[in-house]
């Protein structure tokens, strides 16, 4: 039983493999966290201590008794309005105008599997493999009921949290901010690990000590965003990739969000994961109900390094879905960077042909082959082919292209609309527009009011005559800017962040159960809507826009905290790097896309015979590895932006099979030689290096490393596969 609860003192227990998480409901009916972390055994209900608090107030129940504050215990779902002058988890703003919500017990459910959740991503299990605990708690004044979620993954020591709000009285109140978890802690000494950048450079680390006041990090963007991933990491302060306790807080959710982090006047620590408050005024009428989004919570006692593992499971086979969650993705060539806006059926064509010798397996069209789209100014929603442009049909290009023996995959961005459209000519009241005032363009494009089922209909039934009119094996769904006019024609405004988020998923869906075959990979801008909620409809996401390999060692690190290698698109594009202008080599510019869902973002023509038969090589390689990397566990064994060099490893889950991967980083006179220690291995079996058949103990590389060589070159790459022979 991974979830206990016991009766005589209303205390609950969630135990997963290596995981404990504890609380009880006290006698006023508060219901108090006791205690999250590695595997207890016993009630943790002695941890609560009880003072008397200058100014931290105290609930009529207690009567004189001064030393029982909400400001200073900890507690499951804290509310503004009941005395914690802390930050909250809710926020109710009542009929009258107050802004309280007291919530108390009135019971709880235990049920076998993992609960889901209405119209929103959430993470799923077998009958067998997880357990659902239901705690509910309402407000007798407002008659807001907020029932609490905790799905228990015992064997993946995953917990998920999730609550449903619900008015069960006569007045409408109004959300003005709801999150899905909240973690207190009552002593510790915290570093916030977080994961901030821009557009063609996210998810850069950033580690800072937790000191008093909140950290907050959170996106107003209509997205999750390039700027802050909905993901953070709270490490004791000594915790390293290796050793230490470590938290992490993953949010399934694709728009705006607020984590919260906060250290208090007596030393405790709460952070707080959910929907962003600003833009967000959700009324509840009577009798309605609001699903506040995931969170995804596990805690590592082995560092940084498990717990990545243990996201990247998670999200691997409990949250991507699909026939490709577990097959091989197709290696892609992307027509973006080989011809951008500049090219016809025969461009297409010609990239099928050479990229069928070099033994990609498909090339997708990227923006350009509808409407009037010769560059990024014009065209957006009108999803009609462009025959004149491509000189076919795309029924035709995709069989030609198909007769090379290549797949076909297509470019959409099905949530914008251009001024210089048909679509908004017809209907400029279907784009997200504040009354009376100029809208803030972004990419020259207007957004789609995704929050409306009508604007919806309509652009689905436009994408799907489209996937019909050939065999389209792959969709790119992009979405390239950040929402600024919230303001719907139709949908209730303080709603409308939320449930343009709900429209998009509603979208993905219903093109999912129609066409299971096509894989889809998201993308807005690259990695600005790289998260866990996207990935329960897409299993892979273009990670970034940036396709210089050094800069993708950084964001591709940064990505591995959570996210599996198989969720990563990265592919090798032509230098000097269009982004950076940058020159590095082929071998290396492979070895860094080998950490992902493989491709290329180039014109094959444009390389020397050479270059081809590396390219050739590479294929070969990917695909012998393939398994490998999207399915073997991830090591990060340096740190980019610290280290001499970048380094990581895959390894089978039976440690049969081993990749290493180093990118050197620095090269100066007369150099020092870099040794790679290496993890994960089998310590006293023997590992040949399948290429140059020297032998190792496992252990010998783990404990003493591996000697890179020292070339005069730049940036120099090495991708070693081990195999265990004994
Ligand atoms: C975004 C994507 C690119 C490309 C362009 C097309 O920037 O991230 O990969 O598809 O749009 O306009």
């Amino acid at each position: 039983m991974a979830i206990g609860y016991q009766r005589e003192n209303r205390i609950f227990t969630l135990d997963t493999a290596h995981t404990s998480y504890q609380m009880k409901v006290d006698d006023f009916g508060f219901l108090l966290h006791l205690y999250y972390g590695g595997r207890v055994y016993g009630n943790m209900d002695y941890l609560l201590t009880c003072y008397d608090r200058g100014f931290s107030g105290n609930p009529s129940d207690v009567g004189n008794d001064r030393t029982y504050s909400m400001d200073v215990l900890p507690q499951e779902y804290p509310v503004m309005g009941v005395g914690d002058f802390r930050n909250s988890a809710l926020i109710i703003r009542n009929a009258d105008g107050s802004d309280c919500c007291d919530l108390r017990y009135i019971g709880h459910e235990i049920k076998k599997g993992k609960y889901g959740l209405p119209g929103l991503p959430a993470v799923y299990a077998d009958a067998g493999e997880a357990e659902t605990l239901e705690i509910c708690l309402e407000d007798k004044v407002s008659g807001v009921r907020a029932t609490l979620l905790y799905g228990v993954l015992e064997d993946a020591d995953i917990i998920t949290r999730s609550v449903i709000l619900e008015n069960r009285g006569e007045n409408s109140v109004t959300v003005e901010k709801a999150a899905s978890a909240c973690l207190d802690f009552v002593t510790g000494r915290f570093d916030m690990l977080s994961f901030y950048g821009r557009h063609t450079m996210e998810r850069n680390l950033q580690r800072e000590e937790l000191r008093h006041g909140t950290y907050a990090i959170g996106s107003r963007r209509g997205t999750s965003s390039h700027q802050y991933n909905p993901a953070v990491i709270l490490a004791d302060r000594n915790t390293t990739e290796d050793a230490g306790g470590c938290y992490g807080m993953v949010f399934v959710y694709s728009g705006n969000f607020l984590c919260e982090a906060e250290r208090d006047q007596y030393d405790q620590t709460r952070v707080l994961m959910g929907l962003q408050s600003d833009l967000f005024h959700y009324p509840l009428a009577k009798a309605e109900k609001l699903a506040v989004p995931e969170t995804i919570l596990c805690y590592s006692d082995r560092g940084l390094g498990m717990l990545s593992d243990r996201f990247h499971n998670c999200i691997r086979e409990h949250l991507c879905r699909g026939k490709f969650r577990d097959e091989p993705r197709p290696v892609l060539l992307n027509s973006w960077e080989a011809a951008y806006f500049t090219f016809d059926g025969q461009t297409l064509l010609k990239l099928a042909k050479s990229t069928a010798a070099l033994g990609i397996d498909m090339i997708v069209m990227d923006d350009g082959w509808f409407g009037k789209r010769e560059d990024d100014n014009s065209g957006l929603g009108d999803w009609q082919v462009n025959e004149k442009k491509l000189g076919c049909t795309l029924r035709e290009l995709i069989e030609n292209v198909n007769s090379e023996g290549v797949k076909f995959g297509i470019w959409i961005e099905p949530e914008m609309v251009s001024e210089d459209s048909e679509l908004y000519r017809t209907h400029p009241d279907w784009v997200l527009q504040i009354p009376g005032r100029e809208p803030v363009r972004g990419r020259n494009q207007l957004v789609l009011d995704f929050s409306r089922a009508d604007v919806r209909d309509y652009i689905f039934e436009q994408i799907c005559e489209i996937l019909e009119q050939g065999k389209i094996e792959y969709v790119k769904w992009d979405m390239n800017r950040s929402i600024a006019d919230v303001f719907s024609g139709e949908t209730a405004q303080g709603k409308v962040t939320y449930q343009y988020v709900l429209g998009v998923y509603d979208f993905l869906e219903r093109l999912l159960q129609k066409y299971p075959d096509i894989l889809l990979e998201g993308c807005s801008g690259g990695g600005g809507r790289f998260d866990a909620g996207m990935l329960y409809y897409t299993p892979q996401i273009w990670c970034s826009d940036n396709t210089d390999a050094l800069d993708r060692l950084r964001i591709q690190y940064g990505t591995s905290f959570f996210y599996p290698a198989s969720a990563v698109g990265s592919h090798v594009s032509a230098v000097p790097n269009h982004q950076t202008g940058r020159s590095v080599s082929l071998h290396t510019r492979g070895v860094v896309a080998m950490a992902g869902a493989f491709g290329f973002e180039l014109d094959p023509e444009k390389l020397t015979a050479e270059e081809k038969a590396a390219v050739r090589e590479q294929i070969t390689q990917y695909k012998k590895w393939e398994e490998l990397i999207r399915r073997g566990r991830y090591y990060r064994l340096s740190d980019p932006f610290a280290a001499a060099y970048t380094a990581w490893m895959f390894v089978s889950k039976d440690r049969d099979r081993a990749l290493l991967s180093v990118v050197m980083l620095e090269m100066h006179g007369n150099m020092t030689v870099s040794y790679v220690k290496l993890k994960g291995l089998d310590a006293v079996s023997v590992y040949r290096d399948a290429e140059s058949g020297r032998r190792y103990y496992g252990a010998d590389l783990m404990e003493a490393g591996l000697p890179m060589p020292v070339e005069q070159k730049e940036y120099p790459a090495y991708q070693i596969e081990l195999i265990k022979e004994m």
